[in-house]
């Protein structure tokens, strides 16, 4: 596949290179001056293709995690520190100069999603916007929940003052195929109640972290964030080892998670965060609406290139109308524009992972030898950082592609008969996250949807799988995640209920009240914040 180079619009030209020289430690933006790792787009600048330098990132090891680690237990400070102490309208005064901060940066983000991970330019800025939207969420969320635990309980004599308290020590890693918002997902709720944080940015779009860098110093007390660069093994495993990490906060994949989980020596104590992998099915019924299903189908499985936890992985689709449903996807398929990330209509883009066209070539290859077709007839077309869906039919279960979570480009359709199926494919799977289901008939959809919950977290009916929006919860059973992401529900995951109880007697009466008068505790208070 030969691709035309376009000349690359002045504004989202590299004019500079960006070289991350420090990183956030004890308040400090520490210079570092040993190894530094050069971050490369899988974009070409030039009409003869090469990848372009945007710059560097340190390569921090050991010592400097340690000393990540030191710097956020000292601002938990055995949850004596400022931060996890600090009144809750103040710690949300913190968040609100970040926030504030933070939307000056739009454009450098932006620009940096597209270079770095190829994310088309309206849902970079989708990215951008729907983090800074969270933001505000979140503050609001927090706010409801402190007004609703502003008050005193008594039950059988016991009077409680019960709310929300931090955890600890918050070790936050995020994913590359949404490296601002999914991690910050984590970083914003993890932060706000009240723990401190160790955050390394993901793999693959890490510079656009760099413009928000003085933000995060500036805004929270000294230690509550640190921000460390390298590689995940060498940071996160010496900072699991020493016990000291209360929460592991991870998006991204089941192996990283289990590693890390296995080298924290007291298991029991470790709370977690995770979203992890899945591989969502749609199922298409013989009354689908054939049209709003290639549709949906289009989108769940190929927006961001198929690079997203909730994309649609492999599509079921009832023999009666696999045919025409084939037809129809298949041309829509070829219809989809392949484009630099600013280019107008880019539907599909540059994937970042230079390795992944040869990956998914594997999956196609391996169909083909198992008698699968390609359907389309740009399926499978590469370029130097591309390879279009190639949509395979009739894919079977001895196929890598209906095993593995693909991330990528290329779509497996599976024809059924009876509609136990894909239940039971389901049931036996190691994922559970979601599923989209096709169908008009109540009589068919009902008992389906029934079982559908049992076996998911969301049944999409006649739509794309998708996280947002993000008030909703966002979970999944099996290896697919641990706890459950919402703007009001990760505020829970990251926070403990702890109260303070008093039998009710003259003697206890009095203290409370004057306590509540003087207002000398942070945590003792039935004021509002509105
Ligand atoms: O990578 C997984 C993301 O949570 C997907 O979010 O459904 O909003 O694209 P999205």
């Amino acid at each position: 596949m030969k691709t035309p180079f376009i000349e690359i619009p002045e504004e989202y030209k590299i004019k500079s290179l960006r070289h991350q020289t420090t990183y956030l430690v004890d308040g400090e933006l520490k210079q570092w001056k040993g190894n530094t790792t050069k971050v490369l787009s899988t974009i070409s600048s030039t009409q003869e293709y090469k990848p372009t330098l945007l710059g560097s990132i340190p390569e921090l090891g050991e010592k400097e995690a340690l000393e990540a680690l030191d710097s956020a237990t000292s601002a938990y400070n055995k949850g004596q520190g400022l931060w996890p102490t600090m009144k809750v309208a103040d710690r949300i005064s913190c968040m609100v100069k970040f926030v504030k901060q933070m939307k000056t940066k739009r454009d450098e983000v932006v620009k940096l999603l597209m270079w770095e991970i190829g994310k088309n330019l309206p849902d970079s800025e989708k990215e951008f916007d729907r983090t800074v939207d969270y933001i505000y969420d979140t503050i609001e969320a927090y706010k409801q929940i402190d007004r609703d635990s502003a008050k005193f309980e008594k039950h059988s004599g016991v009077y409680a003052h019960i709310r929300r308290g931090p955890l600890g020590v918050v070790l936050c890693l995020g994913p590359y195929n949404y490296p601002l918002n999914e991690t910050f997902t984590l970083l914003i709720p993890a932060l706000i109640m009240g723990n401190t944080v160790i955050f390394k940015p993901a793999k693959l779009g890490v510079l656009l972290i760099s413009p928000l860098m003085e933000a995060f110093q500036s805004s929270f007390p000294k230690g509550v964030v640190n921000i460390v660069y390298g590689r995940g093994r060498v940071l996160a495993t010496p900072i699991m080892q020493t016990g000291k990490i209360d929460v592991l906060a991870l998006i991204g994949n089941s192996i990283s998670a289990n590693a890390l989980q296995a080298v924290h020596p007291k298991g029991n104590r470790l709370r977690m965060v995770l979203g992890l992998e899945a591989k969502n099915p749609a199922i298409v019924l013989p009354d689908a609406d054939l049209d709003l299903a290639v549709e949906e189908c289009i989108t769940g499985a190929l927006s961001f290139n198929g690079q997203r936890c909730t994309a649609l992985k492999v599509l079921y689709v009832h023999e009666s109308v696999v045919e025409e449903f084939n037809r129809r996807f298949a041309y829509k398929v070829d219809q989809l524009k392949f484009a630099n990330p600013w280019e107008s209509g880019a539907a599909l883009t540059p994937l970042p992972e230079k390795d992944k066209p040869a990956y998914i070539q594997e999956l196609i290859d391996d169909a083909l030898e198992k008698e699968a077709e390609v359907l389309n007839k740009k399926g499978g077309e590469t370029n130097e950082n591309f390879i279009f869906p190639a949509v395979l039919y009739p894919v079977t279960k001895e196929m890598r592609v209906y095993k593995e979570e693909q991330f990528g480009p290329v779509v497996p359709i599976v024809s059924f008969s009876d509609i136990n199926e894909p239940l039971d494919d389901m049931a036996e799977s190691n994922y559970g996250q979601q599923v989209s289901l096709f169908g008009k008939n109540i009589h068919t959809l009902s008992p389906l949807i029934d079982t559908l919950v049992n076996l998911v977290c969301r049944v999409n009916l006649n739509s794309s799988c998708q996280r947002g929006p993000d008030v909703y919860p966002f979970t999944g059973r099996k290896d697919s995640a641990f706890g459950t992401l919402s703007v009001h529900d990760a505020l829970r995951s990251f926070s403990i209920r702890t109260f303070v109880a008093s039998k009710d007697n003259d003697y206890n009466r009095a203290i409370l009240k004057e306590l509540l008068e003087k207002k000398t505790s942070n945590f003792i208070s039935t004021d509002y914040i509105l």
